[in-house]
């Protein structure tokens, strides 16, 4: 014997305390090839796969051996020693090598006169590896002693490597678990984010955000179907310039990772973009922005295809099988979201049309007032995009200017149709319009945002308007930019009882009763617009 048990157990104890399989498995090695007067020592882990001992590590053997063990695989399936061992879970002691047939020859001889301990290593009655260590045939076989000391340090780093793999797993899994539990709440956060919305714009925008933060990617675009084409909703690129061909309202031609999807309503990725033999344009021009990893997710709703999500990356080899599942059911979500936004848009469309063919006819009931509605809506649209509001206050502008005269339809024909100014008597039916028009619209929820701009837009920035006689900004916005619209309309349209102003006379006029009947911001905002686009009065 010529090693120090205790030194041994101190050693094995040590080896127990090491933090990564790894190290465990060189020490157990070096330990091994140390204690026992031993030519080398291997460690052999099974491959849970393949059920093959898999060589971990070797002490002792000369460089220019190295090779024989490094890739030498050993299936127990073809080695009836190793069968043995498993079965029983004991050790072996192999001399000579006679029962090594299996060996290539170069290893055959250098095992030829050599003893051979062979020892499983065992955990909770399972094999986890196996160790070899070899001794020259030349000294005395392994005492019993000896093989004692060495079953003892083989089942303590067995043990230290199970307790570390089964760490390191709960430790994966926990990382696991937390990754699922944010694409869960991130899942939960999109589902409200969009199904609060009816807005396609805001529905697609919230969609991108999220699907950025989900996974890593560099470039989302939202595709729309019809008739069997993709067009180009919205896409946005992060450190990388969206390609002229993929900005929105593009048509996408050729055949492309979004136009295969499009065909097997299967989502589909590419890990490296630019190895695809011949790429349609689409393909090509993103590969030339950078992008590698392409990733196509059908939006699928009501058994149909709405579109396409695409998604992109300057890393080759981004997107893989969980990626797909999880951006799947963001799909899923915008897909009917954004159905559900197509509806209310088709019956809010088919809803305006029908007041609108109201205000019409109001509008026909005389000569002289046919087609206002309409250009007050015009009119209306234009200064508040010049005021630079967001697109959808524009639109709520837009639809007042449309249905600002309305209430119109509760008042006697007669006065509507009366070539003249109205008298004394007249006027106090007719300036009831607006409140009638509120009546009118109010049942219907989706147009409560409009009356306040209805109600409000005979109102002056003084005070003397009607019906409330409200002032200066307490006046909703809405109601000021109508009533500058209405006014200007008025003016430039010829009437029975007085001739059409020139636009720069209503300009003056407009400009003359700014801060006292209208709202100086808006009027000033109109008359800059509208002396840019007349250019300079002749
Ligand atoms: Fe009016």
């Amino acid at each position: 014997m010529t090693y120090d048990i205790h030194k041994v157990f101190e050693i094995s104890e040590q080896i127990t305390r090491l933090g990564s399989v790894d190290e465990v498995v060189e020490g157990l090695s070096r330990l091994l090839k140390r204690t026992v007067k031993s030519r080398w020592a291997a460690v052999y882990l099974i491959d849970k796969e393949q059920r093959n001992f898999l060589p971990a590590r070797i002490s002792g053997i000369p460089r220019n051996q190295t090779h024989l063990f490094q890739n030498l695989a050993l299936n127990p399936g073809e080695i009836p020693f190793l069968k043995k061992m498993l079965d029983k879970k004991q050790h072996l002691i192999i001399t000579g090598s006679k029962r090594l047939a299996f060996l290539t020859p170069e290893l055959g001889k250098q095992l030829q006169h050599l003893t051979l301990m062979v020892l499983p290593m065992v955990v909770r009655n399972q094999v986890i590896g196996a160790v070899v260590v070899s001794r020259s045939t030349a000294y005395p076989p392994f005492s019993e002693k000896e093989i004692a000391v060495v079953r003892e340090t083989v089942a303590h780093s067995a043990l230290a490597i199970s307790h570390i793999r089964l760490f390191d797993e709960s430790l994966d899994m926990a990382v696991e678990m937390g990754r699922r539990i944010d694409i869960i709440l991130t899942l939960d956060e999109i589902n409200k984010a969009i199904s609060s919305s009816l807005s396609p714009t805001t529905i697609i925008e919230t969609a991108m955000e999220h699907i950025e933060r989900i996974i890593q990617c560099e470039f989302v675009a939202v595709l729309s179907e019809e008739k069997g084409e993709l067009t180009v909703l919205a896409a946005r690129g992060k450190d990388i310039t969206v390609p002229p061909l993929i900005v929105p309202g593009k048509a996408i031609s050729g055949s492309s990772l979004a136009q295969e999807v499009l065909g097997t309503w299967k989502s589909s990725y590419v890990p490296t973009l630019s190895a695809i033999p011949n790429p349609g344009p689409v393909d090509e021009a993103l590969a030339l922005a950078g992008i590698q990893s392409a990733m196509a997710i059908p939006l699928i709703s009501k058994e149909a295809i709405r579109g396409v999500l695409l998604l992109g990356d300057t890393t080759a080899g981004q997107f893989g099988k969980e990626d797909a599942f999880t951006i799947e059911k963001i799909a899923g979500q915008m897909a009917v979201a954004l159905e559900n936004a197509r509806h209310f848009q088709e019956m809010r469309s088919l809803f305006i049309s029908t007041v609108s063919s109201l205000a019409n006819a109001i509008d026909a009931k005389s000569p002289w007032t046919k087609g206002h509605s309409e250009r007050v809506m015009e009119i209306s649209a234009t200064i508040a995009r010049e005021l630079g509001l967001p697109d959808e206050h524009v639109e709520r502008v837009r639809l007042c200017g449309l249905l600002h005269d309305i209430g119109k339809i509760g008042i006697i024909e007669a006065l509507l149709e009366k070539p003249a100014l109205l008298s004394e008597d007249e006027f106090p039916p007719m300036k009831l319009h607006p409140e009638k028009g509120v009546a009118i619209l109010s049942p219907i929820e989706q147009l409560h945002d409009v009356l306040p701009g209805i109600l409000n837009h005979h109102e002056r920035i003084d005070g003397t308007g009607y019906p409330r006689g409200i002032k200066g900004d307490g006046i909703p916005l809405d109601a000021r930019i109508v009533a500058v619209a209405d006014s200007f309309d008025a003016m430039v349209s010829e009437r029975p009882y007085k001739a059409a102003l020139t636009p720069y006379q209503a300009i003056r006029e407009l400009e003359q009763e700014a801060g006292t009947h209208y709202d100086a911001r808006v009027v000033a905002c109109f008359c800059d617009h509208l002396r840019r686009k007349l250019g300079p009065e002749h």
